[in-house]
């Protein structure tokens, strides 16, 4: 079985249908991405996957396990991480605080335990907080941490957003256009980031991403999605040379 497992994922709107039986299949330690034009669906699939909408059909496994009865607030437990196309962070507080909220919804003590705080609470603090630390130093945000969300650049924002998806320590990490709005010499900082994230990390990554470039550089393999359906799953240079996936794109 694979690592995450579409299987005839169909999600309505009203009359749009913006997934349409959609299967898909993610093998564990690779980086796959999501093409295709506006409105195709894409970050209505992320959506699914990280059970903000529940599919009106289909069945999504990861690692093992059925996510249909699960809700948005277990999928960290489980080991799912995503960021947003639009930013959501805490815009009044500063960049430290926004990472340690985000290790708080992997705590496993109980209420009891944090009133009286012991030892192994403490220690769970301690641990946190180490690794907000080393996720800064990774991301170079070490000069940002006690700055404010709101005074910081777009790009500086979204780089924030991926770490506090990292601070989670998730098998799978979602990542809906984490280069649109980046400066040229962020998102070459972006593209080495992702691969180190799946190389010393070990996290797999699915990732919505519009530029081909990074895509081309970082993607194991891509699936283009047309109108809610799988036009091609392939290597980068296989999808983007498919006459139906140019179609699409001219149409669109
Ligand atoms: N919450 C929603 N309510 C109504 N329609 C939605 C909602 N989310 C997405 N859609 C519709 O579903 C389709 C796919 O949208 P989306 O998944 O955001 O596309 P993409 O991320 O590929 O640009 C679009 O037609 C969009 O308008
Ligand atoms: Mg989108």
């Amino acid at each position: 079985m694979s690592f995450l497992e579409l299987k005839n994922v169909t999600m309505k709107f009203g009359g749009v249908t913006a997934v349409d039986k959609m299967s898909l299949n993610i093998n564990k330690g690779e980086i796959f991405a999501l093409v295709g034009p506006n409105g195709a669906g894409k970050s209505t699939v992320f959506n699914i996957i990280s059970r903000l909408y529940e599919q009106n059909g289909g069945e999504i496994f990861f690692d093992g396990r059925s996510l249909n009865k699960l809700k948005a607030f277990h999928i960290s437990r489980v080991g799912i991480a995503r960021t947003f196309q639009n930013i959501e962070l805490f815009g009044n507080a500063t960049v430290l605080q926004n990472l340690l909220v985000g290790t708080n919804t992997r705590k496993t003590s109980n209420m009891f335990s944090e009133i009286v705080f012991t030892r192994s609470v403490r220690d769970a603090e301690v641990a946190n907080r180490i690794d907000v630390e080393e996720i800064m130093d990774f991301l170079n945000l070490q000069p940002y941490r006690q700055k404010y969300i709101m005074g910081l650049s777009y790009g500086t924002r979204k780089i924030v957003e991926l770490a506090r998806a990292l601070v989670l320590k998730p098998k799978l990490l979602l990542l809906d256009e984490p280069a649109s709005g980046l400066s040229a010499e962020e998102t070459v900082d972006l593209a080495f980031w992702i691969e180190d994230i799946k190389k010393i990390m070990g996290i797999t990554i699915l990732m919505v991403e519009h530029n081909l470039n990074l895509v081309n550089k970082v993607a194991d393999r891509v699936a283009a999605i047309v109108d809610g359906k799988v036009v091609r799953v392939g290597s980068p240079k296989e999808v983007q040379s498919d006459p139906k996936v140019i179609e699409a794109y001219i149409g669109a």
